[in-house]
């Protein structure tokens, strides 16, 4: 049973003080930093390109950045955030064709590569492509903005990826992103996260120290 991993998502911190939320994150316990892209087509809103990235990993920050890309045709992005500093890049297998290419390129450009699914995606679109993921990023929101409520549905689909996971012996990590805060994250980490994306709750928590220490006191059955 491991640690959980909490990543705040800096969607939900002042844009005009980027900086200043690197080290709130770092402050708080927290070990990963989620970096939400956004190209207003996949989803409606827009966010930042991979220079923000590269000027925040240009910080020295011991933080593990953790890129999700919301964009149609993320092959054209995806290897520019991995050399930018970005650790970790996920995508949406809803953007892409030819995904195990893309798995590659991420790798090739040395970051770790996750693949994400939205709230009305199964898991059996990622059956071909787990054996060489990373990580997999489960929705429980329609991408495009922080702060709404976790359709706690898709739950199930966590646990249905951990139960895979075991079965098959593989090892990537699942994420879950959206309307996640501390009183529904025990719930999360029960149907099997490893990694719980916070956004407004984050930012918007007075005391994100304790917020983040009771996520990380937090157990997964899996
Ligand atoms: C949603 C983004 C999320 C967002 C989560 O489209 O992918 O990462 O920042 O924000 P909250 O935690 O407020 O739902
Ligand atoms: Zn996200």
């Amino acid at each position: 049973m491991r640690e959980p991993v909490l990543a705040p998502s800096i969607l939900s911190a002042d844009f005009a003080d980027l900086a200043g939320a690197l080290a709130r994150v770092e402050a708080s316990g927290a070990t990963w930093l989620h970096l939400d892209v956004m190209d207003g087509r996949f989803v409606p809103n827009l966010t930042f390109g991979a220079k923000t990235v590269a000027d925040l990993r240009a910080r020295s920050s011991r933080l593990y950045f953790d890129a999700h890309l919301m964009t149609v045709e993320p092959e054209r992005l995806a290897p520019e955030f991995a050399k930018a500093g970005a650790d970790a890049v996920t995508f949406h297998v809803e953007a892409c064709v030819h995904a195990h290419r893309l798995v590659r390129e991420i790798h090739d450009a040395g970051a770790a590569a996750g693949v994400s699914i939205v709230p009305s995606t199964p898991v059996s679109a990622l059956s071909e492509l787990l054996p060489d993921l990373d990580l997999v990023l489960v929705m429980t929101v329609d991408p495009g903005w922080g702060g709404q409520r976790m359709i706690e549905s898709c739950l199930g689909k966590v646990s249905e990826l951990a139960e895979r996971r075991r079965k098959a012996g593989l090892k990537f990590r699942i994420a879950v992103d959206g309307g996640i805060n501390g009183a529904n994250a025990p719930e999360v980490v029960a149907a099997g996260a490893d990694v719980l994306v916070m956004g407004s709750a984050f930012f918007e928590s007075p005391d994100p120290a304790a917020l983040a220490a009771s996520v990380l006191a937090l157990r997964s059955p899996y």
